[in-house]
């Protein structure tokens, strides 16, 4: 038995519906979109079309040109981050963020731009008091993830929105492992921004993502190229999407994304967050009685997403990670998960922790099989580690 625990970097297996709409694209829609008249450039632009039609129905944007394709989160996190802030700004963001968020803001730190990483708990929980505490008068932007990719712990969305949005200060939420997991109304959270990956929870592929940037909130953008529009002009077109998309689109990441989106509407996000939340709790209910295995985050699902980190006493994340995968083909995370503060954080820097990350695909059978696996391997401890030496070699 095959068992794919690593959704959290990417899911797997892409559903029939998502790789069906590929073979469609290459067979019927192979031309540039909005570059041509003839009709494969026409269909592929009707491709990029209902990918953001689809993508604004599921998280409640009612214009979808506020949606701009981007080729990951980080390429949307990093449009919104340098799109909005200057030299003599503030910035407020949390100690679990991804180095997508993190890492642009230490390099705008270096240009003289104020950041407060406002401590989560070791939990990985984020007390809005002290977001409010933070605030300066040259802040300039809030942003948060929605969820920890590291404990997969949920931050309090709607109230830091209602905060932002009484302060005047845009507030942008990384929702790299939320989208597809979690639902997400942004009409109703009112966030100003929000980026998106569409290789996890959205079952599409790699190489596509992208960026909601409400009415009016004008970024600067990373790029400036062709856009098939407004070719006469040497200077970039004003209008969104296409003032943060130059150059050709991923057509064909993007139909799989438009069928992914139109599978989860279809699905129900609600169900999916439940489903996961089952398997969390089915878990954390088998893993209590595993001796020397320590599960972060908080107890209470309802905090949670479907990933989570853990690590087994006498054995190192890498060494759970390698046996997993070679005794029972179970493929999963290990280390820092790219946020080495989230790991400072919740306190396991440097070596990290093993995580799983499930989706609607996983089962409570290969719950319960993984338990049994993790409880075999509680069993080696510290005087067996040359066991474990060995089944490394
Ligand atoms: C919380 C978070 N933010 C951002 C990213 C970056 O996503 P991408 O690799 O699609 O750019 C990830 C990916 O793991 C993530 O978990």
């Amino acid at each position: 038995m095959t068992i794919y625990f690593d959704n959290a970097a990417t899911s797997w297996p892409k559903p029939l519906a998502v790789r069906q709409a590929l073979d469609a694209y290459f067979g019927d829609a192979g031309g540039n979109p909005g570059r041509a008249g003839h009709r494969m450039s026409i269909a592929a632009g009707r491709v990029v079309l209902e990918a953001r039609e689809a993508i604004a129905r599921l998280f409640n944007v009612a214009d979808s040109s506020q949606i701009a394709f981007t080729k990951n989160a980080t390429e949307a996190l990093n449009l919104a981050i340098y799109g909005l802030v200057r030299p003599g700004d503030h910035v407020i963001t949390s100690s679990v963020e991804h180095n997508s968020v993190a890492r642009p803001l230490r390099h705008l730190e270096q240009q003289g731009v104020g950041v407060t990483f406002v401590a989560c708990s070791p939990q990985g929980l984020l007390d809005p008091d002290d977001v409010r505490t933070a605030r300066r008068p040259n802040t300039r932007l809030l942003v948060t993830t929605h969820a920890s990719n590291v404990v997969g712990t949920l931050l309090p969305i709607a109230e830091l929105a209602a905060m932002a949005r009484g302060w005047g200060v845009p507030y942008l939420v990384d929702a790299a492992q939320t989208a597809g997991n979690v639902p997400i109304d942004i009409a109703a959270l009112g966030v100003d921004m929000l980026a998106f990956t569409g290789h996890k929870g959205l079952m599409g592929l790699t190489g596509t993502g992208g960026l909601y940037s409400r009415e009016g909130l004008q970024l600067a953008p990373l790029m400036r190229g062709g856009t098939g529009s407004d070719s006469e002009l040497e200077i970039q077109p004003e209008f969104l999407p296409d003032l943060y998309e130059s150059g050709t689109l991923n057509v064909a990441g993007l139909a799989g994304l438009a069928a992914g989106a139109a599978l989860l509407i279809d699905a129900g996000v609600e169900e999916i967050h439940a489903n996961e939340q089952e398997l969390v709790q089915r878990f954390l209910d088998g893993a209590a009685a595993i001796p020397g295995l320590t599960v972060y985050g908080p107890a209470d699902v309802r905090q949670r997403t479907g990933v989570l980190s853990f690590n087994l006493e006498h054995l190192s994340p890498s060494e759970v990670g390698m046996l997993l995968d070679q005794r029972w083909e179970i493929m999963c995370r290990v280390g820092l998960h790219c946020a080495p503060a989230a790991h400072r954080t919740i306190g396991t820097y440097p070596t990290g922790t093993v995580r799983f990350g499930w989706s609607s695909f996983n089962s409570v059978e290969e719950i319960d099989f993984a338990l049994a696996a993790l409880a075999s391997l509680a069993t080696l401890g510290a005087p067996h580690r040359s066991w474990a030496g060995a089944a490394l070699s």
